[in-house]
């Protein structure tokens, strides 16, 4: 099956209003009417609705980067689903390296946040990968199968479908070092055969794997040429819009 290329860009703790309002103007300018590949950026809570605002009416959809579980209450500094679809919100960054690394992040808070996602009609992007020490100490497949394992338990095919996975190499994050198209390409292939065992040959033909670490133009054309990378979470290039454009549509 055909699966189309999602391009998505994390723009992690950066940008206050005016910088988002700019980049999100710069984004929609450089590839806003771009329809053969599904766009994303995911700003800050703060800048969300002046995002969305920018965006609506072209081919970039909003994303955030978390959302807390519950629906509502005393979760002081949370931010709902709910919230989020108020404000334009189509697609949830769900399980970064970085929420894992430093914020207690588990894959038992990111099932829940997956659900929770879906509960509410967002479509989660989920990143998984591995450090550096479990790829040189043979650990990578059994760390990826446990966070795929934990992200998908109990969803069902139906919302199973609505996910997209982000293989995301924890030492490529920020670092300027990139998998190999290989190395990605492997992981992606791996990580289908786990959405197989768990759900059907037919889901994994259709669930889209993006890779994030260090995509940049110059490196995105042959990594999106593997037959299993299917887009990218774009973090340090997505902060310029000419970047994230030539990841978007390669030359
Ligand atoms: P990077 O970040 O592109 O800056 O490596 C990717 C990500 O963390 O999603």
């Amino acid at each position: 099956m055909a699966r189309k290329k999602f391009i998505a860009g994390n723009w992690k703790m950066n940008t206050t209003l005016e910088e988002a309002k700019a980049l999100a103007r710069g984004v929609v300018d450089a590839v806003g009417n771009i329809s053969d590949v599904d766009i994303a950026v995911c700003p800050p809570y703060t800048n969300l609705s002046a995002v969305y605002e920018i965006i609506k009416d072209s081919n970039v959809k909003l994303g955030a980067q978390d959302v807390h579980w519950e629906a509502k209450g005393a979760f002081t500094g949370k931010v709902s689903c709910a919230m989020l679809k108020s404000v334009g919100v189509t697609y949830v960054i769900i399980g970064h390296s970085e929420q894992r690394q430093y914020f207690g992040e588990t894959d038992a808070t990111v099932n829940k946040k997956v659900k929770a996602a879906r509960g509410s009609g967002l479509l989660p992007i989920i990143c998984v990968g591995e450090t550096l020490e479990e790829r040189k100490s043979g650990k990578m497949d059994a760390v990826i199968e446990r966070q795929v394992r934990g992200a998908f338990d109990g969803l069902s095919t139906e919302d199973a479908l609505k996910c997209t996975i982000a293989y995301e190499p924890v030492w490529a994050i920020g670092t300027g070092e990139t998998a190999t198209p290989e190395q990605a390409n492997d992981a992606h292939v791996f990580i289908r055969g786990i959405i197989s065992k768990m759900f059907s040959d037919e889901t994994a033909g259709a669930i889209r794997i993006q890779y994030g670490g260090s995509m940049k133009p110059d490196n995105a054309k042959e990594l999106l040429s593997k037959n299993d990378v299917d887009g990218g979470l774009i973090g340090g290039a997505s902060l310029k819009a000419a970047d994230f454009a030539g990841i978007v549509k390669p030359v």
